[in-house]
């Protein structure tokens, strides 16, 4: 099946299926304390800092649930865009997890600012209301934007000012960085962002995200929270191995460049075909389109991809580490012969 309906339909990289078999060897502690999962630990600290604090989880709702454990009393609500995976696409587990909830924002293209958060504060201190206490932000978005480091800058600030901790779920960290052409450390701890989610299988792993604690606050029961959401794998050294390989020469950014090109490459090639609008700004992997409506079900019956508003029409088309240039022509022939 070729595909353009989300970066997690693609397989594994050869890479870190290599690196699963190289960890299968002989035995290893069991529980995070294998040698596998201490380098990798070690390298994340390099990369993001010495303070970083390192956990892993199976997959990105875990991660987001961990780290917004982290931050939460019960009484407290973490303000995202309304588009946020943690609200659209993770079946309260946020929410039931935490037994906080969730204030959802309107955004036109899926990121938060200041403005739009401001008229919330007047919440905090109010025992009638719930206690804004985190906000969530994506990045990449889930409309497939970037947040610019001036952006997420002022968004932190904004949050410290006001005693709001800021948490990153980067199910695509990897492509906004990508974007932004800085490093990793640059565009999350030093731009003042308290805990992220660091997404892998979106970029080529087989399964893993990991939990990055930056802020000395919210690390103290981190690792309890991680065990009583059954995300603490007693084989972590295949996960740990896969982030290794991921992080080490720089293949996270190999992987998540291509990707951006090819999103890039394909908004470029369907760009003024008749009745084909792009509707958000291309800036990672994904493309949200408006296509001729006639169109739509017979390019889905070769390529898979979702619609992701039935009211607009607007379908989003994704691509992955493994997408082709020639994936790309194929599907816009195929675009082409239908509408043209
Ligand atoms: C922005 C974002 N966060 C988190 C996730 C993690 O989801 P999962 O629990 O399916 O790994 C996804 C997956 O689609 C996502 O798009």
């Amino acid at each position: 099946m070729k595909s353009f309906a989300s970066d997690n339909y693609s397989g594994i990289h050869p890479e870190i299926l290599e690196a699963i078999q190289h960890a299968n060897q002989s035995h290893e502690i069991s529980y995070a304390e294998d040698t596998y999962t201490e380098k990798t630990n070690a390298l994340f600290r390099e990369i993001f800092g010495a303070k970083t604090e390192v956990l892993y989880a199976f997959n990105g709702t875990g991660a987001n649930v961990i780290a917004l454990k982290c931050a939460l009393l019960p009484f407290e609500a973490v303000l995202c865009a309304e588009t946020a995976h943690i609200n659209a696409d993770e079946c309260g587990a946020p929410t039931q997890s935490t037994g906080s909830s969730l204030i959802t924002i309107k955004t036109p293209n899926g990121k938060l600012t200041p403005e739009l958060l401001k008229a919330f504060m007047s919440r905090k201190g109010n025992v009638h209301n719930t206690q804004p206490r985190v906000i969530s932000i994506s990045q990449s978005t889930e409309l497939g934007t970037v947040y610019s480091l001036t952006e997420l800058k002022a968004l932190c600030s904004f949050a410290h000012e006001n005693d709001l901790f800021v948490h990153l779920d980067g199910a695509r960290i990897s492509n906004a960085v990508a974007a932004l052409g800085v490093s990793l450390k640059e565009a999350t701890v030093d731009c003042g962002v308290d805990i992220m989610s660091f997404g892998g299988t979106k970029n080529g792993l087989m399964i893993g995200e990991a939990v990055l604690i930056f802020n000395d606050e919210l690390k103290k029961y981190a690792a309890f929270y991680q065990k009583q959401t059954a995300h603490l794998f007693s084989k972590n050294r295949f996960i740990a191995a896969q982030f290794y390989a991921l992080l080490k020469n720089d293949l996270w950014l190999r992987m998540a460049t291509h990707a951006n090109q090819m999103a890039a490459f394909l908004a470029e090639s369907v760009a003024g075909l008749p009745g084909v609008t792009i509707t958000q700004k291309v800036d990672a992997n994904a493309l949200f389109v408006i296509i001729p409506p006639h169109a739509v079900e017979p390019l889905r019956a070769k390529y898979r991809f979702y619609t992701w508003s039935e009211d607009t029409g607007e379908l989003r088309w994704m691509c992955s580490f493994d997408t082709t240039r020639e994936d790309v022509m194929d599907f816009v022939e195929t675009l082409k012969s239908l509408i043209i």
